[in-house]
């Protein structure tokens, strides 16, 4: 009887209750918190969709239709997407000002706060294109050959080679793709703005957007991601089988020598 009360008043005790009540926490706040977070970003999508209905209302109603239904003086905007409103008003095009032949890239004027708000809403009035997310656009690792040979198939008639652009047919042109932007590429063959064809997902996935990303910044000197893996001086694939042979051949034998002297030690002893 003394021994246990002796136990209970153990200097350890609170620390051990601490340790209990901190790890009941933990479990309760991991069992409770996800469907929070779950109800705050629902919360907070029709808040943007709010704030991007009143930004709608001022800066594109005019000409798109209050409901984006569209206007004589312009299209329809139900089921075009996030990424086609991120694109058109991220890239300067979008308020447009005067009719023409091609809209013409401008300043920006919203900022990316309100462009997301935007599209929010716009995405809301119809599904469509989803802006992709930064690491679906990073070329950091992609195939530059593959993607020129894409590019050279896909893109060169209208933005010719290294997609410095070129002139198409009434007044229109295919604009240079020097400075774009990752996302604002990703997002141009998702939507195929104007006269541009789309390649959605679909029938061109992620990994070829990536490579054409990839090719559309080396060929402007822009960065040069190296070609998967290690970069190894741009050698190409050759070097870095070379590389894992070597090294992988140098590591078998190494552990084989250990084996066998360790084997050999055995038996001696
Ligand atoms: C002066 C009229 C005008 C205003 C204002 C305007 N637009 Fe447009 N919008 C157009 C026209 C015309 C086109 C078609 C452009 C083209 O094909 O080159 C267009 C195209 C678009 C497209 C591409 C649709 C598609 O099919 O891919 C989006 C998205 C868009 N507008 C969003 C907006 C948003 C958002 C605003 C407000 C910030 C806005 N526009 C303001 C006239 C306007
Ligand atoms: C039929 C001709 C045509 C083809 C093929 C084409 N584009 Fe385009 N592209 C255009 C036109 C026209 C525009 C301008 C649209 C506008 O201003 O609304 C454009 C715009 C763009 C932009 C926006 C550039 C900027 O200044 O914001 C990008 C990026 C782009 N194209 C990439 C591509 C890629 C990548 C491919 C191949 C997968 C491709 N395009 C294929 C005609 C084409």
């Amino acid at each position: 009887m003394k021994k246990l009360s002796a136990r209970r008043r153990h200097p350890l005790a609170a620390v051990v209750v601490l340790l209990f009540a901190l790890a009941a926490t933990g479990g309760l706040y991991a069992a409770f918190a996800p469907a929070g977070k779950a109800q705050a970003d629902e919360t907070a999508q029709s808040l943007a969709i709010e704030e991007g209905k009143k930004l709608y209302a001022v800066g594109c109603a005019s000409c798109h239709g209050t409901g984006g239904q569209g206007t004589t003086d312009g299209p329809s905007l139900v089921g075009v997407g996030s990424a086609a409103v991120d694109f058109q008003v991220g890239t300067g095009r979008m308020p447009a000002q005067q009719p023409g032949a091609q809209v013409p890239k401008k300043k920006v004027i919203y900022t990316q706060a309100q462009i997301d708000q935007l599209a929010a809403y716009v995405a809301s009035l119809g599904a469509g294109p989803i802006t992709p997310t930064e690491s679906q656009t990073d070329p950091s690792n992609a195939d530059v050959g593959k993607g020129g040979e894409l590019f050279r198939t896909n893109c060169a008639q209208c933005h010719n080679f290294t997609g410095e652009g070129g002139a198409l047919t009434h007044g229109k042109f295919a604009p240079s793709l020097e400075g774009v932007s990752p996302k604002h590429i990703y997002e141009a063959m998702q939507t195929g703005p104007q006269n541009m064809p789309s390649f959605p997902d679909s029938t061109m996935p992620e990994k070829e957007k990536k490579d054409i990303i990839a090719y559309v910044k080396a060929v402007n000197g822009e960065e040069t991601p190296s070609p998967g893996g290690f970069g190894l001086g741009g050698l190409g694939p050759v070097s870095e089988g070379l590389f894992a042979w070597i090294f992988g051949l140098g590591a078998l034998i190494a552990v084989a020598v250990w084996v066998a002297a360790h084997t050999a030690k055995a038996k001696k002893s």
